[in-house]
């Protein structure tokens, strides 16, 4: 469900005409409706309403200082993966009491700063982190709350890039090897064992696999604490998937909720929530406009001023964005298009062979489902300024990064004397 929809075959975001915003700054943009965050985060929320629950909201997926005050003033914590994210998480205002740190390699000055703000807790990837993790604490004569981040090998689906929970993967400590570490870290000085940490992947399109990773760590909870680890948190990740429009029917978040309830309230546990997709994924589209409709010999290609630069998903993970064009032609004959950017590789493809009304050159198109890992894994690849990011709030619409100039795109460079 998001506010992206057609009044007299005009796009909107909420109550803005797309090609409103265009006409103002130029494109390529992208664009955020504050409605849709607000309602995502609320839909996971309520449904575990009189739960003991944080929804730390996954910085990487959307790591826009407006959007993450927006979610802080909701309520939202913050899962933070590095010094930059953690120093945004703070700087938009989420409590430190709500920011979990996780990612497998934490330095010795991030895991500083993170103990300086007294950050909720750590999600340790390994023994060596463990260790690193204790002895700063003792030299900073503090204590990090933590959990392990344990791999539970389970087949999670998804695109290969983005698998994490099978025991090849980088992640997490091996499941064979959770329960000494875990006895470890209960005796060692400069660390709280607080609780388990798991993720298993992203873009979930099941139940299934969640259910199976939380029947072992309920088994798992259980011989800790019988070992005599004080089990309080148990974080379950992110992952759930979203619809990008290409026949996926990811589980409801509702559904999510309840079957975590089920199998998680007997543990006595609060649980922690990392979600980012499902938050900010149809919150937003990236806007473009098209350069030229290229007849070529065996093809007609849509070449829009959007590149993979913009938007990498297509080109790294195969991922199907639905393209909307802002203005709606009833009567334009369908094309069958490959739409694509102007950067210098063949990689460059946003669709092949994607059905559309016939576009004409200087039209907008929306790819939609882009507001996570959109804006966030941008480049500046080929010399393409980082496209600007908006947000829109019922009628009113603000810049929330603007695009940089030339000057700025190039003020960390210097050529030495000696060239
Ligand atoms: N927690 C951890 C430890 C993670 O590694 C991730 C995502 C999340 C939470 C949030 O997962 P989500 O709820 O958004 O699925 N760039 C890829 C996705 C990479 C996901 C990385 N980790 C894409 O565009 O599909």
């Amino acid at each position: 469900m998001h506010h992206f929809e057609y009044k007299d075959d005009a796009l909107h975001a909420e109550d803005v005409a797309v090609a409103e915003i265009a006409e103002a700054i130029g494109t390529p943009f992208y664009l955020y409706s504050a409605a849709t965050l607000r309602r995502h985060y609320r839909v996971f929320a309520d449904a575990f309403a009189g739960a003991d629950a944080l929804i730390a909201f996954s910085v990487k997926a959307n790591s826009n200082l407006a959007v993450l005050k927006l979610l802080a003033r909701e309520g939202a914590g913050a899962d933070v993966v590095s010094g930059g994210e953690l120093r945004r998480a703070l700087a938009a205002g989420v409590p430190a009491g709500k920011i979990v740190f996780s990612g497998v390699g934490k330095t010795v000055e991030e895991m500083t700063a993170a103990l300086e703000a007294g950050i909720y807790q750590f999600n340790v990837e390994s023994a060596n982190e463990l260790e690193a993790l204790a002895a700063l604490a003792r030299r900073l004569g503090r204590t990090a709350p933590i959990a392990l981040r344990v791999n539970p090998d389970v087949a999670a689906g998804g695109h290969e890039k983005i698998s994490t929970g099978k025991s090849e993967d980088k992640f997490g400590v091996a499941w064979s090897e959770a329960r000494a570490l875990y006895a470890h870290a209960r005796d060692l000085d400069g660390v709280a064992v607080k609780g388990v940490d798991v993720h298993i992947g992203s873009q979930i399109a099941s139940l299934d696999p969640f259910e199976a990773a939380l029947a072992k760590l309920a088994e798992l909870i259980a011989d800790l604490r019988a070992d005599g680890c004080a089990i309080e948190r148990l974080d379950v990740g992110g992952g759930l998937g979203i619809p990008y429009g290409a026949g996926e029917v990811p589980p409801h978040p509702e559904d999510y909720a309840a079957m975590i309830r089920r199998v998680a309230e007997p543990l006595g546990v609060r649980l922690i929530f990392e979600p980012g997709r499902m938050i900010a994924g149809n919150a937003g589209a990236l806007i473009a406009r098209v350069i030229y409709d290229k007849k070529g010999a065996a093809r007609r290609f849509l070449i829009v001023d959007a590149g993979m630069n913009d938007l990498i998903r297509p080109a790294l993970y195969d991922a199907y964005h639905e393209i909307a064009p802002a203005t709606r032609r009833p009567d334009a004959p369908p094309v069958d298009y490959d739409v694509v950017g102007p950067v210098c590789e063949t990689g460059d493809i946003f669709a092949k062979g994607r059905a559309l009304p016939e576009m004409r050159e200087g039209d907008l198109v929306a790819f939609m489902s882009a507001g996570a890992y959109g804006a966030a894994q941008a480049s500046q690849y080929n010399s393409r300024p980082l496209a600007p990011e908006v947000l829109v709030d019922g009628a009113r619409w603000a810049v929330i990064r603007k695009r940089p100039s030339f000057e700025e795109m190039t003020a960390g460079e210097t050529a030495p004397d000696w060239i």
